[in-house]
């Protein structure tokens, strides 16, 4: 069957665009929603109440313009609400989490997986959880890396202090010999190149590119694929800022914004 309501994407701010841009090379045919919290934006330092009040908000948004799925693209909302969440909404829903847990089970030969995250999603014992459920012998470590996320949002991907901060946060995991590492947020993957030259021989796992996936297998065996063939069309709202949004979105994206609506939802 063809279904071509777009699949709405959420995240705290802009860092879910990783995970967008990795569902349109996955999926390429679909039309894309995408909403920024932006007015609230880190979510990583926010209670779970909060944050699952907050993911609420922007799925009501989202499904207001009738998305046929949700990709909660945010780890920590995936983390500390998706369970919440699936409980209070009945549209198909994707999170971060499992797609990432599954790749890190998947790549790791060793069973020492390490994660990296925010302090909200580190905290919850999300990744723990999941990858334990797959592989309930796996040892895993976990470390929060709360400046990684005002690193990347300043540009700074590839600069020497970005280096010496990867180093000191990742020194633990490196001494745990874990063989594969999940870059559990939505930040993380433009950090690859450092944290690769910190955790040399560690298998990367980014959840953005697991999770696409995921998002292709439930619509296809939903039945709900968009097959028309027609140009996609994306879509973006943010609930502060939007001129912000549009030029640091449109470098992350490598993509070129051009409109921006701005929402007053609380
Ligand atoms: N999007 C968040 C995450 O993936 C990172 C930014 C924030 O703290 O809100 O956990």
């Amino acid at each position: 069957m063809n279904d071509k309501r777009a699949i709405g994407i959420f995240d705290s701010g802009l860092g879910g665009l990783t995970v967008m841009k990795e569902i349109r090379k996955a999926l390429p045919g679909e039309n894309i929603y995408y909403l920024g919290d932006t007015k609230h934006v880190p979510y990583g330092s926010k209670s779970a109440a909060t944050v699952t009040r907050l993911s609420s908000s922007n799925i009501e948004y989202l499904l207001k313009q009738n998305v046929k799925l949700i990709v909660v693209a945010c780890n920590t909302s995936s983390a500390l609400s998706l369970a919440d969440l699936k409980k209070i909404f009945r549209v198909p829903m994707v999170g971060v989490v499992e797609p990432g847990a599954a790749g890190a089970v998947k790549a790791s030969v060793s069973g020492r997986i390490g994660v990296i995250g925010t302090t909200g999603t580190v905290g919850s014992g999300a990744y723990r959880k999941a990858v334990k459920k797959l592989l309930p012998g796996a040892r895993v470590y976990s470390k929060a890396c709360p400046l990684f996320v005002p690193l990347v949002e300043e540009g700074w991907w590839d600069k020497k202090i970005t280096g010496e901060i990867c180093a000191e946060y990742l020194s633990e995991l490196r001494k745990h010999r874990v063989d594969t590492l999940v870059l559990g947020c939505t930040h993380y993957p433009f950090l690859k190149k450092a944290i690769g030259n910190v955790m040399k021989g560690a298998t990367l796992i980014d959840s953005a590119y697991e999770t696409a996936h995921a998002v292709r297998a439930l619509l296809a065996q939903k039945g709900i694929l968009n097959t028309s063939g027609r140009k996609p069309a994306y879509r973006f709202y943010v609930t502060d800022a939007p001129e912000k949004f549009k030029k640091l979105g449109s470098s992350f994206l490598r993509y070129g914004i051009e409109k921006v609506k701005l929402l007053n939802i609380d």
